[in-house]
């Protein structure tokens, strides 16, 4: 096996030359894809696990960018689902063998941290052995410790990019990387597992950037990251930028794997739009979580992030099983277990 991979497989890590070197050619990836299968089969098996993700609000007080649901977006339909329609959701998901529900979101201010933590509340209530996500954006650390005490136990937020001059190219002047960061660390420090990550391939980026987007998870060391293909979107001002090469996320999240072995990495939903093998390619590089889609068949087609953004096939969780012969075509089993991040010790990280 290749030094620069054996040496990354047996550290988690490399000097920023190194990673220079193989985030800029093909040459490793044969055998990256090969330690990345290796090291998380050593830790998870073939399991793949499946999160409901639900989809609750495409209203959003932020201006992203390279973001479809952006405030701005004057052609995007919005739409906010009810309580009862998300409690609908959970209750599907939980018939389908979904554990784990995902309630992401726009920063829409009709959902109160009162109304989101009620929310909450009827779910920890309703399905007891289930997690909880939050996905809804930055918010006071009150807010966040709130909705902990509600009952939610992970939190996904992505940090975008680590260089904060990066992250100001693809935001409004108002959102900084300094307060993403301190979201992300805020939410640590409660108690959530947490969710981390980048968009590959967004404008501007620079492999200097995804060197820093690298070191900035050793130190979060997060337990889910999540990256994805940059895809434009037709309504927002990037979208004359190309979008981000199924090559380099593969490569990522082989590095990804080689350098957190434990952590849980999706195949997600722009991986799998920008190929139709986009997903199970991921999982043959290290990844291990898919996030079919739980939301209702209405709304879907108005949670554009990015275009042509696939709602209808194997990321409906009403495939399921489509999804679950499809990826074990590909070599892997689907587990419906909570599936929380594997620790140290080899303990799930906070069974309850
Ligand atoms: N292309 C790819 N990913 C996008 N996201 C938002 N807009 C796009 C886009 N145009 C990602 C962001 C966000 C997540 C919910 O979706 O990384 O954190």
């Amino acid at each position: 096996m290749n030094n620069l991979i054996e040496t990354l497989k047996t550290t988690g890590n490399l000097t920023d030359s190194q990673l220079q070197t193989l985030l800029e050619t093909n040459a490793y990836d044969a055998e990256l894809r090969k330690a990345a299968d290796a090291v998380r089969r050593e830790h998870y098996g073939t399991d793949v696990y499946i999160r409901g993700l639900i989809e609750f609000t495409n209203y959003c007080k932020n201006d992203c960018l390279y973001c479809g649901i952006r405030r701005s977006n004057r052609c995007a339909e919005r739409y906010r689902l009810t309580k009862e329609e998300i409690l609908e959701c959970c209750k599907e998901g939980y018939a389908l063998g979904f554990r784990t529900f995902v309630l992401q979101g726009g920063e829409d201010p009709y959902f109160t941290d009162e109304r989101l933590c009620d929310i909450v509340a009827s779910i920890r209530k309703g399905y007891p052995d289930c997690a909880i996500t939050l996905s809804v954006g930055e918010k006071p650390r009150e807010s966040y410790q709130s909705y902990f005490d509600a009952g939610a136990d992970r939190y996904l937020l992505r940090h975008e990019t680590a260089t904060p001059e990066h992250y100001s190219r693809l935001h409004p002047s108002e959102l900084t990387f300094a307060q993403r960061r301190k979201c992300l660390f805020d939410l640590k420090e409660i108690g959530f597992q947490v969710g981390a990550g980048f968009m590959v391939g967004s404008p501007y980026q620079t492999t200097e950037h995804i060197i820093a987007d690298l070191r900035f998870l050793q130190e979060l060391k997060p337990d889910m990251i999540g990256i994805g293909p940059f895809l434009s979107h037709k309504d927002t001002p990037l979208r004359d930028y190309p979008n981000g090469e199924l090559e380099l996320v593969l490569r990522i999240l082989g590095i990804l794997r080689l350098m957190h072995p434990k952590v849980l990495l999706p195949a997600t939903t722009a991986l799998g739009t920008m190929h139709p093998q986009g997903r199970e390619l991921g999982l043959q590089t290290g990844a291990n979580v898919v996030m079919p889609n739980l939301s209702p068949q209405s709304v879907r087609k108005k949670y554009m992030l990015y275009d042509n953004k696939i709602s209808t096939g194997e990321e409906s969780a009403q495939s399921v099983r489509n999804l679950t012969e499809k990826v074990a075509s590909a070599g892997f089993r689907v587990v419906t277990a909570r599936g929380d991040a594997k620790t140290a010790a080899g303990r799930t990280a906070k069974p309850f």
